[in-house]
């Protein structure tokens, strides 16, 4: 048995820990580039109480707002402020894609070269020599897990893809995860970051990299998942609802980081870089249909691959129990989820105006992404299209 497991130097958990923001911060640094996303904090009420926190604690701090899911141009403009206003410090508070801004900002700080250097697929993929400054990831949502990952995803407009800057060093130093940040999250995007958080679970336990520590964090979130994400959806502030949804979360993002992803990841990397569709939407579209495919091919194998068994765990804790066969067990579970995303109403592809005639040069490249190649089945073109054509609608 071989594997690495990797985390946060320290990981905090649990309602109202935010209020420590600034003694913990002061730890690190004297002036933060302030990472933040233009809502969440406003409507939480918590962004005067964070400026207030941060002056008592005597740190300075310069702030970026994060519109929109980050691409190359925006990380240079980021980590160019940041250099400009001598930030030794990066905070960043809000959903996946203004954590994931600030963590490859806090990489750039310290290293040479531009994010194109590092990004991989797309860019030259080179290895981060220094440590990153010091990054503190306080999430607003639940689902991304991006506040314990050692991967930041960017968007590149050019290629019309997404890539990871991926490095060990990337990984915050401190994982600040208070559950009533997400109190004031909207059902649908309760929805869209949830699947996101479930789908981590899901592709981490049946990827080809799957291993002993991730395997424990998988079962226990995709439990948590299960009962608590419609609770969260119909009801914002359930308490115990929302703090499960919190460290399911967690717990995908520290799957996913040290055992990889899979196909629907595989293919989210690539409609998320070419159509307006978020990260979350994209998965969620994939799911049921990427599923379906992977029980399918790894059903013919039973006998000898034991990932197709996994399947069937997934379906037992998704339902609470198992059912009298394994089969009926796996097809209830499939059912489970389907009926999530209707729940949800997540809209098909097509709804994001991807074509038919789209999908052959989707799945090209898809089969490229990295998420793909710990995906349980190596697919062919035309098993990917099937997928896809699935999920168009
Ligand atoms: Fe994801």
């Amino acid at each position: 048995m071989n594997f690495e497991f990797t985390t946060p130097n320290r990981i905090i958990f649990g309602r109202g820990h935010f209020a420590e923001i600034g003694n913990i911060a002061q730890n690190f640094g004297k002036k933060a580039l302030l990472v933040t996303g233009r809502q969440a904090l406003k409507t939480s009420g918590k962004i005067e109480m964070l400026k207030e926190i941060l002056a008592k604690n005597g740190i300075e701090f310069s702030h970026f707002i994060v519109s929109a899911e980050p691409e190359i141009k925006t990380v240079e403009l980021a980590a160019t402020k940041a250099r400009e206003e001598n930030c030794d410090l990066v905070i960043g508070i809000g959903g996946g894609s203004v954590l994931d801004l600030a963590k490859a900002v806090a990489g750039l700080l310290t290293n040479e070269g531009e994010l194109l250097d590092y990004l991989e697929v797309i860019g030259r993929g080179q290895l981060l020599r220094k440590p990153a400054a010091s990054f503190i990831a306080v999430p607003t949502t639940a689902g991304t897990g991006s506040e314990v990952t050692n991967n930041a995803v960017i968007k590149d407009p050019a290629s019309q893809r997404k890539a990871s800057f991926r490095s060990p060093h990337l990984l915050p130093r401190v994982a600040l995860i208070d559950p009533e940040l997400t109190y004031s999250l909207p059902p649908a995007i309760t929805a869209q970051t949830g699947l996101d958080g479930l789908i981590h679970l899901i592709e981490a336990y049946t990827s080809k990299r799957s291993q002993p520590l991730t395997d424990l964090l998988c079962r226990d979130g995709i439990s948590r998942i299960a009962r608590s994400l419609s609770r969260a959806y119909k009801n914002g502030n359930d308490q115990e609802a929302r703090e499960d949804m919190a460290l399911a979360s967690l717990e995908g993002g520290l799957a996913l980081s040290n055992s990889g992803l899979g196909a629907v990841h595989g293919f989210a990397a690539v409609l998320g870089g070419s159509y307006p569709i978020p990260h979350g939407l994209a998965c969620a579209s994939l799911l049921p249909y990427v599923l379906e495919a992977n029980v399918q091919a790894l059903r013919a194998e039973r006998a000898t691959n034991p990932i197709f068994h996994r399947y069937e765990e997934i379906a037992e804790w998704l339902l609470g129990k198992p059912l009298k066969t394994g089969d009926e067990t796996i097809e209830a579970g499939l059912r489970f989820i389907r009926e999530l995303t209707n729940l949800f109403q997540i809209p098909l592809l097509a709804h994001f105006g991807v074509k038919p005639n789209d999908l052959p040069e989707i799945a090209r490249k898809a089969a490229q992404a990295s998420s793909m190649k710990a995906n349980p089945i190596t697919f062919f073109q035309e098993e990917l299209v099937s997928i896809l054509q699935k999920a168009l609608g």
